[in-house]
């Protein structure tokens, strides 16, 4: 039986959306008829999670006339224009119309795919996200942002398009990987470190919970993650100011993956890494005490997570791919930094010089 524990709404006026969090969501018909409006159903998801999940679904859209399963290959390399265009061969031989829900069964490579989908199919339909891994479910089905890849860059061709409801189901997790958990959790922690530092603090305690996939705990640390980025979206839903914060340790990061090959580190790990180095040239600053390091780390290796950036890499190598970053203005790297624990800043004025500093001391530790 389905237990609802949370429900949050992104406000955005016309387009504000609840987020609901709890137990075998995923099967709860009323929940999803409420979201679900007229015939036609397109259920996208992947060939990993579409046999674990999308029996539940299909039985909790009871009949419908028009439903369509697309079942994509599992993987952020399949997140391209040409799976896109797959889905919608798929969706227009089966007939679907502007009523339409496309629902989103699957992590953040089927949500981003499928919004984007939506978005586009007859100028946009209705759209539901059912995110199944920890960091879809914190961070990438709720806000809005869609895409997919190009050849040359992630997540270069997309839209802005909100979902109409996100469902969260707890019992998801417990089929995820160790390793896509902890990936998850490092999204978890970076909103306690930009925006809630009780959160943050509950987060040094409970970690354990969180690791043993205690289901109160899990949907607790949902609510304040999903409550912080919904706050953040609702004040810059496109992203022209404050939402940048949520991409602290991202800048880092991204470089990380790239120097690494995309699929070799998780994003949440490169997250994580970037996260230290955020927080230590924040300390270097002046403006965080030096322990909030050291915790930091504690907390992200309590996770399952690394803190120190491939020892492979290069000051040369992160500077010169950094450059490229999305948050780059007009030759300007900005970087988001902490004030403190639970309070999150954009600088703009990096030297290179720090950034080499930094970077050499920690890829001396690596
Ligand atoms: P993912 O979608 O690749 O899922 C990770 C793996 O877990 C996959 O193999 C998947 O099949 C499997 N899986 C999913 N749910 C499962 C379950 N319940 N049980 C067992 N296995 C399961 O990766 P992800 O980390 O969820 O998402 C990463 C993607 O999200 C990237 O493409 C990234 O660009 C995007 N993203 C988007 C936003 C946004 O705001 N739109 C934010 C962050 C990340
Ligand atoms: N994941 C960053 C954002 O949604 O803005």
């Amino acid at each position: 039986m389905s237990v609802l524990m949370h429900t949050l709404h992104v406000e955005l006026g016309e387009r504000s959306y609840p987020v609901y969090i709890g137990r075998d969501l995923l099967a709860d018909s009323q929940l999803l008829a409420s979201h679900v409006s007229g015939s036609q159903v397109v259920i996208v998801s992947n060939e990993t999670v579409a046999p674990l999940y999308m029996d539940r679904v299909k039985a909790a859209l009871g009949p419908r006339k028009r439903l369509t399963e697309v079942v994509l290959p599992d993987g952020e390399q399949y997140k391209t224009l040409a799976t896109l265009s797959d889905i919608f061969d798929q969706v227009m031989a089966a007939g679907h119309n502007r009523t339409t829900t496309f629902v989103a069964l699957g992590g953040g490579v089927v949500g981003d795919i499928t919004g984007f989908a939506a978005a586009c199919y007859q100028r946009g339909v209705n759209f539901v996200q059912i995110p199944t891994t920890l960091l879809a479910q914190v961070d990438s089905s709720v806000g809005g942002k869609t895409a997919v890849n190009h050849p040359l860059g992630k997540n270069m061709i997309g839209a802005f398009y909100q979902p109409a409801a996100v469902l969260i189901d707890t019992n998801t997790l417990q089929t995820l990987p160790p390793r896509e958990l902890a990936a998850g959790l490092a999204e978890v922690i970076k909103y306690g470190l930009i925006s809630d530092e009780p959160f943050y603090r509950w987060l040094q305690l409970d970690m354990p919970k969180l690791l043993a996939r205690e289901e109160a705990a899990l949907a607790e640390a949902i609510e304040r993650s999903c409550s912080n980025k919904a706050q953040v979206v609702s004040a810059d839903e496109r992203e022209g100011g404050i939402r940048a914060i949520l991409n602290l340790g991202h800048t880092f990061g991204h470089a990380i993956e790239t120097a690494q090959g995309y699929g070799q580190w998780l994003h949440g790990e490169a997250v994580a890494v970037g996260m230290v180095l955020a927080l230590e040239l924040s300390a270097r600053r002046g403006v965080v005490a030096r322990d909030e390091v050291e915790s930091l780390r504690a907390l992200l290796r309590a996770a399952g997570l690394p803190v120190e950036p491939p020892a492979d890499m290069t000051p040369a190598v992160f500077l010169e791919l950094m450059g490229r970053d999305k948050k780059v203005v007009d030759g300007t790297l900005r970087l988001v930094l902490l004030e403190g624990v639970g309070s999150a800043c954009i600088v703009d004025d990096v030297a290179d010089e720090e950034l080499i500093s930094l970077l050499e001391s920690h890829l001396s530790r690596a």
